[in-house]
């Protein structure tokens, strides 16, 4: 018996990198995962490496910004596992630029993606989950939500949001059975952290206690643990696995 046998899960944005890893995690202790991402053939991907552990996959298509495509795919979902007991907003962009030249738009879209999709996904899975009396929504901040960033103000306003969301959801459903967490990891090795520019990550890598980048199976446990009945007395909790770059 996995820790997770028996539930179903979806994850957001796990075509690749921390929410593929998650994925994986999730089936080798027995779950059901649904994938959602824009990236339809790499979702598929991650959706035969679910399956060769034993477990059933989906693969979804659809921007966790848009209203109607989460609507759609959480539908997809229900149809193809009947419930979904745990949420994993993982899918996230990341972007540069000073506040004092940011485009308006770079700074819409992060809110889109990185924010409005956690509000979007959670609140189409909750009231399953609260009649269930049984959920987990964990969703992926960053440690920039505590720390911040230069050249990074709108990506860590957006983590920050999700532990705000986070934290107050927290306090409305915990009663119902639903417990509600956020990780927040360090730099990781994934395409989003590669596509950062040089001097920056490297900037970044040079504080870091651990003097280098995570990796995704680093953060997969922790995601575990919070879906598992093992994590029940987390409630709006951040776990900040980060190298040491931030100590709480
Ligand atoms: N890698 C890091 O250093 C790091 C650190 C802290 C937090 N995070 C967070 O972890 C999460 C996963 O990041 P990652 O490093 O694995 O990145 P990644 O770029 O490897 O993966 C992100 C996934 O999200 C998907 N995605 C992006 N926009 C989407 C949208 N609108 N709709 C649906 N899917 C979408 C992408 O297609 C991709 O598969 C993100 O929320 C990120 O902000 C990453």
């Amino acid at each position: 018996m996995g820790k997770l046998s028996g539930k179903k899960a979806l994850v957001t944005g796990g075509a690749q990198g921390i929410g593929a890893q998650i994925a994986l995690a999730f089936a080798r202790e027995g779950a059901d995962v649904a994938v959602l991402d824009l990236r339809a053939a790499e979702a598929g991907q991650t959706v035969t490496a679910i399956e060769a552990a034993g477990t059933k996959g989906l693969a979804v298509a659809g921007d966790v910004g848009d209203e109607a495509a989460v609507q759609q795919a959480v539908a997809e979902v229900l149809a193809a596992f009947g419930q979904i007991d745990i949420l994993v907003n993982n899918a996230g962009i990341d972007t540069t630029s000073q506040v004092a030249v940011m485009p308006t738009a770079l700074w819409d879209d992060m809110m889109r993606v990185n924010l409005r999709s956690v509000f979007l996904c959670t609140r189409a899975v909750l009231p399953g989950m609260i009649e269930r009396k049984w959920g987990r929504i964990i969703s992926i901040s960053s440690q920039l939500a505590h720390k911040g960033a230069a050249d990074m103000a709108h990506y860590a306003a957006a983590k920050a949001g999700v532990l705000g969301f986070t934290r107050s959801l927290a306090y409305e459903v915990a009663r119902d059975g639903v417990a509600v967490n956020a990780i927040c990891p360090g730099p990781v090795d994934t395409e989003l952290f590669r596509n950062i520019p040089e001097d920056w990550r490297k900037r970044k890598l040079a504080e870091l206690p651990i003097g280098r980048a995570g990796r995704v199976d680093e953060i997969a446990p922790a995601a575990v643990l919070l879906a598992s009945d093992e994590g029940s007395f987390f409630i709006g909790a951040s776990m900040n696995m980060n190298g040491g770059d931030y100590m709480i």
